[in-house]
């Protein structure tokens, strides 16, 4: 067939992505992590993830050509992730597509990160049904939490919420370093929470209250639990007893699972529309999975999580949105089109 073979660059965050596909199918995604030297500040270093990416980008390049069995001469398109991201992570991956497609004379493609998480579900392996639109899309990750309304693809891509202050994934890697937990802290938390007691403590839900709901019924805000938990533990500390971290764990967990599900079920019922599309490294989460499919089976809702390989920050998503805006006949970006790192 005639689909277009694109290659996609991520560089927004701490994950060096480079993904080749052909249309909807899925010929490379390689994916090159500089995390572990963000470990020690407990949070991602915009100028160590810059200079991660220029060292891993040429490398993960050869090894995704390898994988998709193509020369660089091959492709049709370039694509890479404007916005929104860190700003000079960003612009290394701006550089290198520019360069390339101005190199291989082929058209280059800038496009957005959050929308690119909705495109990782059009790619499919053989026998798996085609995405269907309209969807709610709910995006959790370490920098966004965002919930959205997709009509196309290409064109029609609604915010509805997000959140005010922390991202939910961010939450979770800072309640992690709270209770003595490793970086990233989200699978830590996931992994301890499976033994401890969601109900042991009620942890505030917000941005759930009638008077919040007016304004903010789409918006989410994880701060206000962040400190909920620091004070509690606080309080254990100071009395001299012994922290239950399982069980604040999941109590945590339940709590940030509890609100991200309502929310998104909430949109679907709101707009009429029964697909529910997870994606970010949150959707990695065993809680936010189990209740989004209860809630959404409850709700007569369709939920798809992609595989976590797609659903975490990945170059193929940035690729295979690129091919449907060529497949719908959009013109190319112009290469004045820079890193925007506040891009809506
Ligand atoms: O999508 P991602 O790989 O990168 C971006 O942040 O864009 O997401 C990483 C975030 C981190 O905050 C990490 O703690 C969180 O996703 N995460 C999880 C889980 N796995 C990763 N959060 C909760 N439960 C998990 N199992
Ligand atoms: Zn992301």
């Amino acid at each position: 067939r005639g689909d277009p073979l694109v290659l996609g660059i991520e560089t927004s965050c701490d994950e060096t992505g480079i993904g080749i596909v052909r249309g909807t199918t899925l010929l490379a995604n390689v994916i090159s992590s500089s995390m572990e030297e963000h470990a020690r500040f407990g949070g991602v270093v915009p100028e160590v993830a810059a200079r991660a990416h220029l060292e891993a980008l040429e490398p993960a390049l050869r090894r995704a050509l390898d994988e998709a069995g193509i020369a660089l001469g091959d492709l049709d398109a370039v694509a890479v992730t404007s916005g929104p991201g860190l700003s000079g992570a960003l612009m290394v991956g701006v550089g290198a597509a520019k360069a390339l497609a101005v190199a291989l004379d082929k058209p280059f493609y800038a496009v957005n990160h959050l929308v690119g998480h909705v495109g990782a579900d059009v790619l499919r392996t053989e026998g798996e049904p085609e995405i269907e639109l309209p969807t709610i899309a709910l995006l959790v990750s370490g920098g966004h939490t965002s919930l959205l309304h997709v009509r196309d693809l290409t064109s029609d891509v609604e915010l509805l919420g997000e959140t005010i202050d922390d991202a939910a994934g961010e939450a979770f890697d800072k309640v992690a370093r709270l209770l003595g937990l490793p970086y990233p802290g989200g699978p830590q938390i996931d992994r301890v929470a499976a033994d401890g007691d969601p109900t042991a403590v009620r942890f505030p839900r917000g941005l759930t209250l009638p008077k919040d709901l007016e304004r903010h019924r789409y918006d989410f805000s994880f701060s206000g639990l962040k400190t909920a938990v620091a004070r509690h533990v606080e309080k254990l500390r100071d009395a001299g007893l012994e922290v239950p971290v399982a069980d604040i764990a999941a109590s945590f967990r339940e709590a940030v699972a509890d609100v991200l599900t309502a929310k998104a079920i909430a949109a679907c019922s709101d707009r009429g529309v029964p697909r529910l599309l997870l994606g970010g490294g949150v959707a990695a989460n065993a809680r936010v999975r189990a209740l989004a499919a209860e809630r959404a089976a409850a709700a007569g809702v369709e939920l798809r999580i992609p595989p976590l390989s797609l659903c975490t920050d990945n170059g193929a998503m940035i690729a295979a949105l690129a091919a449907q805006l060529i497949m719908a006949g959009r013109e190319p970006s112009g290469l004045a089109v820079s890193a925007d790192s506040t891009l809506p």
